[in-house]
């Protein structure tokens, strides 16, 4: 008899073909979350799970679905999973990394660039017919990118691949890490290991690349915002809840910081309203990893993820080592 899984959400033919040669599949073919009582529901009698970031994955859910061995998330990033609860719960889980690194890193630097010469709002405001002439003081003027220095808080995968961006830019990059790079790991990326404070203090750009955890709650506050040039643009790719908006509302509209894009928020997607009033910060909709193929990529990491997991393999991006085998 086959395993039952289930995927949780829409993602793409391809994923189900792939996991229907291996399994019998409960597909919820509409992109919008299951409610956390119907997922619960759905995971009775599953031996795995492909689910998304909108899935809370904790020991409530588990405990219906003793029968569960594998949940694989489709998402580098993994906060909606307890993974502690998951691993008492003797359940493998798994995520997508590495296929969304230059993706993101493109990402990351649309926001830099975007937030750097004010196009967002530049567009609005010629598309409301403002736009009388050129002029020599245009009421445009930005902040060069580069030759500026490039501050990275967080020198993962994605990381990386924003600094070897700035190459072309001639720019300085600096970054912080609770552990430094290896050597040969920083000259391919032309990035120098400083403390937070010194980042903070020099970076044009500061890019926000931490996975979320509740140690880095808030990690980006008032204090830290202070310390940061009036010049200096923040730039968040990573998670929402590292950053305090309020804190980061209050600089923006006091210009203490020159400006910002964000492409997560805390309580995404209800984000403070006091955002959209503001012309010196660019916000997206959490699209960091979304170009079709890469979102495609990840949908089929996680299939594979599973396809492993279930059939006995140690799956290739397993979180939570200590599981398998058990
Ligand atoms: C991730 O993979 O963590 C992204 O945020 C999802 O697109």
């Amino acid at each position: 008899m086959q395993a039952k899984v289930l995927v949780s959400r829409a993602v793409f033919p391809e994923v189900i073909e792939r996991l229907s040669a291996h399994f019998e599949v409960d597909y919820n073919d509409r992109d919008a979350a299951l409610p956390a009582d119907q997922l619960a529901a759905r995971l009775v009698g599953k031996t795995g799970a492909i689910t998304l970031l909108s899935d809370r994955i904790d020991a409530a859910v588990l405990a219906g679905a003793p029968g569960l061995k594998a949940v694989c998330n489709v998402a580098v990033g993994y906060n909606n999973f307890d993974l502690a609860a998951i691993t008492q719960a003797g359940v493998m889980a798994t995520n997508t990394p590495g296929v969304l690194n230059d993706t993101t890193a493109d990402m990351a630097w649309a926001l830099l660039l975007a937030s750097a010469r004010r196009i967002v709002s530049a567009d609005q405001w010629v598309r409301a017919g403002q736009w009388q002439g050129w002029k020599f003081h245009d009421g445009w003027f930005g902040n060069d990118v580069h030759h500026a220095t490039l501050g990275i808080l967080g020198m993962g995968r994605i990381g990386q691949a924003v600094a070897r961006r700035a190459a072309g830019f001639e720019m300085r990059v600096l970054y912080h890490n609770r552990t430094p790079l290896a050597a040969d790991q920083e000259a391919a990326c032309g990035a120098a290991w400083v403390s937070k404070e010194t980042l903070l203090r020099a970076a044009d750009f500061l890019v926000l690349l931490l996975p979320y955890s509740p140690a880095v709650h808030h990690i980006i506050g008032a204090a830290e915002l202070a310390l940061m040039k009036p010049t200096a643009h923040l730039i968040n790719i990573a998670r929402g809840g590292i950053v305090d908006d309020n804190a980061l509302i209050e600089a923006l509209q006091q210009k203490r910081i020159a400006g910002a894009g964000l492409d997560v928020f805390e309580n995404e997607p209800a984000l403070d309203p006091r955002f959209l009033a503001l012309d010196n910060v660019v916000l997206t909709p959490h699209i960091g990893s979304s170009t079709r193929a890469t979102r495609l990529a990840m949908a089929l990491l996680a299939a594979d993820n599973l396809i492993a997991a279930l059939g006995g393999q140690r799956p290739p991006n397993l979180l939570n080592p200590e599981v398998f085998g058990r």
